[in-house]
């Protein structure tokens, strides 16, 4: 492995789920430009994702944004240094877009290409802000597929320390804003609700926090809130009373096991990354039990914490300086262990 920084920028393409997220790094100069497409819009009227449309969309809108970004960075495709994409964990048609035109791009030019876990992007992201976190750390990732724990000793070292029994943080925003009505994709408008709801109304259990482990399980609060929900006057004001009362049950759990995450651990910096890392209530309360106790926090700015081309483009330059090397051969992983992926101690 050679620790040479790969000269020109990186090109970094997301497409594993509803978002076609494309960016340029450079391991000097950082971030140079990014662009994100939301299917969204597409979604809404079936009330999640169709992964069929998902792939066709990618197809549509992918090569159209990867001019646009380079148009932004200020680059031709001969600037480019290598390709990155997401190889995994996703949907197979939608990875397959991306990997087919990242290996087809990264061929025609000679540069390298390389395959990244889309959840290493994640809980990479906090690099692409001044203030980047330096491994050991304990990272929270909480997104629409995965809550997890994650001690990461070294960039590409990753233990895992707890993960969901059931639903994931996102799913469960997602689930229970379904079930009192709000539209898809419900999770960032039900936390906008629980802003203006009373704190205090609704009291829902903080689950498995009251026996030792950092494991997560949600879909008893979600059966909680459905019940709270059904007995009530399901009035305007009492939704959003519920939706307060399911995110404070949801953010305490949450810095309970990060906190007990860094105690087992002896960790003294945390990272919250995914897309419910966007989360304000979250963001505010870690904060907060950060100062006082002592450790810190770090947060990618809101939205490089939902998917991006951002955090591919920066995870596959450090793992190109790396000098990780992959076949041409076209390969995506539908569901990819996080702890199989080969520690980077060169980036570090
Ligand atoms: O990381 P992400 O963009 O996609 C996955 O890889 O899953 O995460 C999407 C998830 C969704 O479940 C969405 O409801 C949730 O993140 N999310 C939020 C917020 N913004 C996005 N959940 C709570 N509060 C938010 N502000
Ligand atoms: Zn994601």
């Amino acid at each position: 492995m050679s620790d040479q920084p790969i000269a020109k920028p990186v090109l970094g393409i997301e497409s594993s789920c509803d978002e076609t997220g494309v960016a340029v790094y450079d391991l000097e100069r950082g971030l140079l430009a990014h662009r994100l497409y939301s299917q969204v819009r597409l979604h809404a009227e079936y009330g999640g994702v169709v992964p069929e449309l998902a792939s066709r969309d990618h197809v549509r809108k992918l090569l159209p944004l990867v001019r646009e970004t380079l148009a932004a960075a200020g680059l031709d495709v001969a600037g480019l240094g290598g390709v990155a994409y997401t190889a995994g964990p996703g949907l197979i048609g939608a990875l397959l877009v991306g990997a087919a035109a990242a290996r087809a791009l990264a061929w025609s030019l000679e540069v390298p290409a390389i395959g990244v876990h889309h959840m290493e992007g994640h809980l990479l992201a906090p690099l692409l802000e001044a203030e980047a976190p330096q491994a050991p750390f304990v990272a929270l990732l909480v997104s629409g597929g995965h809550s997890m724990l994650i001690a990461v000793d070294a960039i590409g070292s990753y233990r895992l320390l707890g993960d969901t029994l059931d639903d994931a943080a996102g799913e469960a925003f997602d689930k229970t804003a379904k079930l009192m009505g709000l539209p898809y994709p419900g999770g960032p408008q039900l936390a906008r609700l629980a802003e203006q709801g009373q704190s205090g109304r609704f009291r829902f259990s903080r689950p498995m926090t009251d026996r030792p482990g950092l494991d997560f399980s949600f879909s008893g609060l979600k059966t909680q809130v459905l019940l709270a929900w059904q007995n009530s006057d399901q009035s305007d004001a009492t939704r959003a009373d519920v939706a307060r009362g399911f995110e404070e049950a949801m953010v305490d759990t949450l810095r309970i096991k990060c906190l007990r995450a860094l105690e087992a651990t002896g960790a003294k910096s945390l990272v919250i990354a995914g897309g419910v890392g966007a989360n304000r209530r979250l963001r505010a309360q870690l904060a907060e039990a950060a100062s006082r106790q002592g450790f810190r926090v770090f947060f990618p700015r809101p939205e490089f914490c939902t998917d991006n081309g951002a955090m591919i483009a920066l995870a596959g330059a450090l793992r190109l300086q790396a000098g990780q090397l992959e076949s041409n051969a076209i390969k995506v992983f539908p569901r990819w262990d996080l702890e199989s992926l080969s520690p980077l101690h060169a980036a570090v």
